[in-house]
């Protein structure tokens, strides 16, 4: 069995796409894969009620296909994925579904774990749901922990200390838009605004730089403020909505220590930093706006 993390993505998400480098958290709950006896070519994942074959016509059939071509692999039986992250909710799970994929057929035919292609695996695969994805969702899905990421051939991606746990709370405040369109209207408005997007860009970058160093040194006060920062940078490049700012404004009045948008924005989840003793507080706050809530916890690095 092939294991690959969900994720939450922290700080520099869609300026990550021009280049600046990002901080994302694989978390310990993910998705499982298996290559099963069964129809070849078929995937099954009961807990997000999916079936899809390769090539079927599909989005997951075609993104499935897109991964095997590039392992250079004919599917000969079913794989089956045990998921422990809800789909859609901006947990990652068409990237944790993909490196676990990625994963569970190098694991059966007895090839080595090659993490170079595992990724470009999952590449390939996560071409099809979003266009032009960084890299940085299938990064944290197969990496765990808290990880800095560059965009590259091959990307720059390492470890990033964490000197105190960060106490999150993930609320999924609308649908989730389609992560391709909203990338494709960031990339719109940075072809007719090149230097100020290059300046926003940069900003990012300096954030999630700043932020790995809040992290590392565990100044918890200081990444609830870099959080705040990067949702006001988000609304700046136009993929924040009414709800998601309300949702922020909600969970920070309710005693959090900063919040934001997670992901590509345009609908789905925010995330809430806060201490342990208000994290019911802010939970309960998120659900009153009507939001469905999840709890996460980054420990310590030992
Ligand atoms: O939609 P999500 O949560 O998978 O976020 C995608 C992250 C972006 O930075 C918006 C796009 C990317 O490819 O990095």
């Amino acid at each position: 069995m092939a294991h690959a993390h969900g994720k939450i993505l922290l700080f520099g998400e869609h300026a990550v796409v021009h280049g600046a480098p990002a901080i994302a958290a694989g978390l310990g709950a993910g998705v499982d894969a298996s290559v099963v006896n069964g129809a070849p070519g078929t995937l099954t994942a009961p807990a997000w009620q999916l079936e899809a074959t390769a090539g079927d016509g599909s989005r997951v059939g075609t993104a499935y296909a897109a991964l095997l071509a590039e392992l250079g692999i004919e599917a000969d039986a079913a794989v089956h994925l045990d998921a422990a992250i809800p789909a859609g909710a901006g947990l990652g799970s068409s990237a944790a579904m993909a490196v676990a994929v990625a994963r569970a057929w190098l694991e059966h035919l007895g090839r080595d774990e090659d993490e170079d292609a595992v990724y470009r695996a999952a590449m390939a695969s996560e071409r099809i749901f979003h266009g032009n994805p960084s890299g940085l969702d299938h990064a944290a899905a197969m990496q765990g922990g808290v990880v800095r990421f560059v965009r590259g051939e091959p990307p720059a991606m390492s470890s990033v200390f964490v000197g105190a746990p960060l106490h999150l709370v993930v609320a999924q405040v609308a649908p989730g838009a389609d992560t391709g369109v909203l990338v494709g209207g960031v990339a719109t408005r940075a072809e007719r605004f090149p230097v100020v997007f290059g300046k926003l860009f940069g900003a990012f970058g300096a954030l999630s730089d700043r932020a790995a160093e809040a992290i590392a040194a565990g100044e918890v006060v200081a990444v609830g403020a870099l959080m705040d920062v990067n949702h006001g940078l988000l609304g700046a490049i136009g993929v924040s909505t009414p709800a998601l700012d309300e949702a922020c404004a909600r969970a920070r009045h309710a005693g959090a220590l900063g919040a934001k948008l997670t992901g590509a924005g345009g609908g789905g989840c925010i995330l809430a930093l806060a201490e342990p003793e208000t994290l019911d507080a802010v939970d309960a706050a998120l659900q009153e706006g009507g939001a469905t809530t999840l709890r996460a916890t980054l420990e310590a690095t030992p």
